[in-house]
């Protein structure tokens, strides 16, 4: 097999600051786009978020017209809905404002209204074609509210494959937002758990890029457009993967607990950045890879804060209760790369035994869910031992993830995996 011996560096373009929402009419003309679709859920419809966006756009003469049924985890079905419209539209530019459901709606809007094609064209391997994205998209302006995704500095959009059961995604740096305007006065209003669980995300976004496997241990593409978003660890992802960690470490309890405390909420927004910019290049891997099925499998789970009648495992809950089972089983591949992350963390280890720095990394996280009150394990969320081969069967589609993963896991690793995330205290 040939190694590949390059990497990239990609990301969108970042603006930061407290009211920069008000820019973002200027920002569009920049881009030249005079008819844009806005993209938000229901929920964000009237938010102070969505007002401030849609008067800047028309201020500046752009005719920008609402689009607010995207979904939070969003289906095949709600994208098409959002292309139909985008098709229909004929716009020649995109505003996303919300998590990183509305912004991977905006990404899904905008590349199969440019370059229509059947659905599963662009998806990824093996659900989907992989085909790469033709050529440049419109522009496309995104405004997170939440501070974990990092989707607008990435070139992800992520979806539910209903008759599959399937959460899978579209990859190509060319769906990367142009610009990311990234308001700390966006994020004020998020529920406890919300941010608790967008911080967590960052955590493992985090830590799972700064132990990818690296880019230079991975087969070479058959031609650089094939060349992955998601190619492993590397010098430059490290800096902003390293640097999340830090931030994230220092402000996570004051940002869930105190969102008034303005510097915490802005350091929180900025370390989701960073992390998005770090595995934006790199990759994630296992925890996210055996994320989906958790997510997907639901029963009646329904975490603090969130709707009643709506069972949910949020997205970074579901990652970061798989990620300390990972963190002990990936250790020996790199020991060096996860005790630095734990020290990142705040959690120094005084040990080059691998067995000992996977255990050390696994408590810090341990230590990090207890402190922001998350679930002991899948257990506490609704699994027992019984789901184990189900979850198991639900990642392993998920390949472009758990391939980056720094040791190989096959099925019974799989097993033993989900099985040590049942109970962790
Ligand atoms: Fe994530």
């Amino acid at each position: 097999m040939a190694r590949e011996t390059a990497f990239t560096m990609d990301t969108s373009s970042i603006k930061f600051g407290a009211g920069v929402t008000r820019e973002v009419g200027q920002d569009m003309l920049r881009l030249d786009s005079k008819r844009v679709m806005v993209v938000t859920d229901p929920r964000l419809s009237s938010s102070p978020a969505v007002e401030t966006a849609m008067s800047a756009l028309r201020d500046a003469g752009i005719d920008a017209v609402l689009y607010d049924k995207s979904r939070v985890e969003p289906t095949d079905q709600s994208f098409r809905d959002a292309i139909d419209f985008a098709v229909e539209g004929r716009f020649d530019g995109f505003v996303a404002i919300g998590g990183g459901s509305a912004i991977d709606t905006a990404k899904a809007a905008n590349l199969y209204s440019t370059y229509p094609a059947d659905f599963l064209e662009y998806v990824n391997p093996p659900i989907g074609s992989g085909t790469p994205v033709p050529g440049p998209l419109k522009p496309l302006i995104a405004i997170p509210t939440t501070a974990g995704t990092g989707s607008e500095t990435t070139g992800t959009a992520i979806f539910d494959l209903v008759e599959m059961h399937a959460k899978t995604g579209i990859a190509h740096r060319a769906l990367r937002p142009s610009l990311g305007i990234i308001d700390p006065d966006n994020t004020r209003t998020m529920p406890q758990m919300v941010a608790a669980c967008s911080a967590l995300d960052v955590l493992s976004h985090a830590v799972e890029s700064l132990t990818a496997i690296s880019f230079d241990q991975r087969e070479a593409p058959q031609s650089p457009a094939y060349r992955p978003a998601y190619q492993g660890s590397n010098p430059i992802s490290d800096i902003w993967a390293a640097k999340a960690i830090e931030m994230m470490a220092a402000n996570i309890e004051e940002a869930v607990f105190n969102p008034e405390n303005d510097d915490a909420r802005s350091a929180m927004l900025l370390a989701a950045a960073y992390a998005g910019i770090g595995f934006g290049n790199a990759g994630v891997h296992l925890p996210h890879g055996m994320s989906y099925p958790v997510s997907g499998m639901v029963r009646d789970y329904v975490p603090e804060g969130y709707p009643p009648d709506k069972p949910i495992i949020p997205h970074g809950m579901s990652v970061i209760l798989n990620a300390p089972a990972v963190f002990r089983f990936t250790a020996i591949a790199s020991p060096e790369r996860h005790k630095w992350a734990s020290s990142l963390l705040g959690y120094p280890l005084d040990t080059d035994d691998p067995e000992e720095i996977g255990e050390g990394l696994a408590q810090a996280t341990i230590d990090i869910m207890k402190r922001v009150q998350m679930p002991n394990g899948l257990k506490a969320v609704g699994f027992t031992e019984a789901d184990v081969d189900e979850l198991v069967q639900g990642t392993l589609p998920q390949e472009r993830v758990t391939k980056l993963s720094p040791r190989p896991a096959g099925e019974d690793d799989l097993r033993n995996l989900f099985l040590d995330a049942m109970t962790y205290w």
